[in-house]
């Protein structure tokens, strides 16, 4: 059964998952976004270990966390726009993909973690996790702690339902604050993609930066592949933009749109319409109504600006048509 220790516990708690982590195996960490599947960045059958819990398919290179600049540039090419997009936005929900440094001067982050691009994931995440790292002196690599192609954990129970059979050891830090996995940008030089959509907006990397955010397209291929179709899938399939549902179906509200009579269950996301709050209990919320076993999840309409450009996203890979698997 996987062991969890609140994060309130400081002392304990940062102790045990140092100790876990120098051994090679894994911690599961709260972060602001969404809980992490965490490996020593440097050990390769540690980070191994990750593809291999999850079930993930191993061309997903994974996010690199840091506790701050000092490290990050151990690894990573800042140029300015990097620079000023850290400076700016770390710690926090920002991922930004740069160069990888080939010859690191410290040991340096195996080669599964970055899929063998030249470039890295570098993230320093909020709180405790962050603390954790800076215990332990090295990055950690950690992708959503859910299974691979499943809704992402927000609180530590979510990540103990994922892997009951294991004795994964999980900080329990409380319900993630932002709920959403977080925005990915590539930065080269003063060239700037946006990967995937988060909390950090496309126009505040552009406000920040000066420059033009692409957003790939078609050609960009799998860059990001957890971009992926239905990548973020409950067990019943998912219809966005509802007005009423079929006799049954479960209902994801928004706002204070009535929830159909003949839903057989349904919750609202936020129903004074406050986009943050609806990131924030998305995948909990998809995984109640999924637990309730309804076939359909039905979901009214969400306004396409702010951080419902990011939920949109989320919903519509959840939608998604299933790839067999
Ligand atoms: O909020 C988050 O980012 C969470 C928490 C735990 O930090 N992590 C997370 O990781 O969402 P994951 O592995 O589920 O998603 C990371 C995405 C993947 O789609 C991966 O392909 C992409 O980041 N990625 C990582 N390194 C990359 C690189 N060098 N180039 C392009 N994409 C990269
Ligand atoms: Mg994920």
């Amino acid at each position: 059964m996987p062991e969890i220790i609140a994060t309130t516990q400081r002392v304990e708690a940062l102790n045990r998952a140092v100790g876990v982590l120098r051994a090679g195996d894994l911690v599961a960490i709260p972060t602001e976004t969404v809980y992490g599947l965490a490996a020593d960045a440097t050990q390769g059958e540690a980070v191994a270990k990750i593809f291999q819990t999850k079930g993930r398919p191993s061309f997903n290179p994974l996010i690199c966390h840091v506790d701050g600049m000092v490290m990050a540039q151990d690894y990573g090419l800042f140029d300015s726009a990097a620079e000023r997009l850290a400076h700016a936005f770390w710690p926090g929900p920002l991922t930004l993909v740069v160069p990888r440094l080939p010859h690191p001067r410290i040991r340096p982050v195996h080669e599964l973690v970055t899929a063998g691009l030249a470039t890295i994931g570098l993230r320093c995440p909020e709180g405790f996790s962050r603390q954790v790292i800076s215990a332990l002196g090295r990055p950690l690599a950690a992708p959503s702690a859910n299974r691979s192609g499943r809704i992402s954990p927000t609180r530590a129970a979510h990540v103990a339902d994922e892997y009951p059979e294991s004795d994964l050891l999980i900080l329990d830090g409380g319900a993630c604050a932002v709920g959403l996995e977080s925005t990915i940008v590539k930065v080269t030089g003063d060239d700037v993609t946006l990967l995937r959509p988060g909390a950090i907006s496309a126009e505040q990397i552009a406000e920040t930066t000066g420059l033009k955010v692409h957003r790939p397209g078609n050609h960009a291929g799998i860059e990001a592949p957890g971009m992926m179709a239905s990548h973020y899938a409950p067990d019943a399939a998912v219809r966005l933009d509802c007005e009423t549902c079929p006799d049954g179906a479960a209902w994801l509200g928004f706002g204070n749109r009535h929830q159909p009579p003949n839903a057989s269950s349904g919750l609202n996301l936020s129903p004074l319409s406050n986009l943050v709050e609806a990131a924030a209990n998305l995948y909990a919320y998809l995984k109640t109504l999924d637990a309730g076993g309804a076939g359909l999840i039905c979901v009214s309409p969400i306004p396409h600006e702010d951080l419902g450009v990011a939920i949109n996203d989320r919903l519509r890979r959840a939608a998604a048509p299933r790839a067999a698997s």
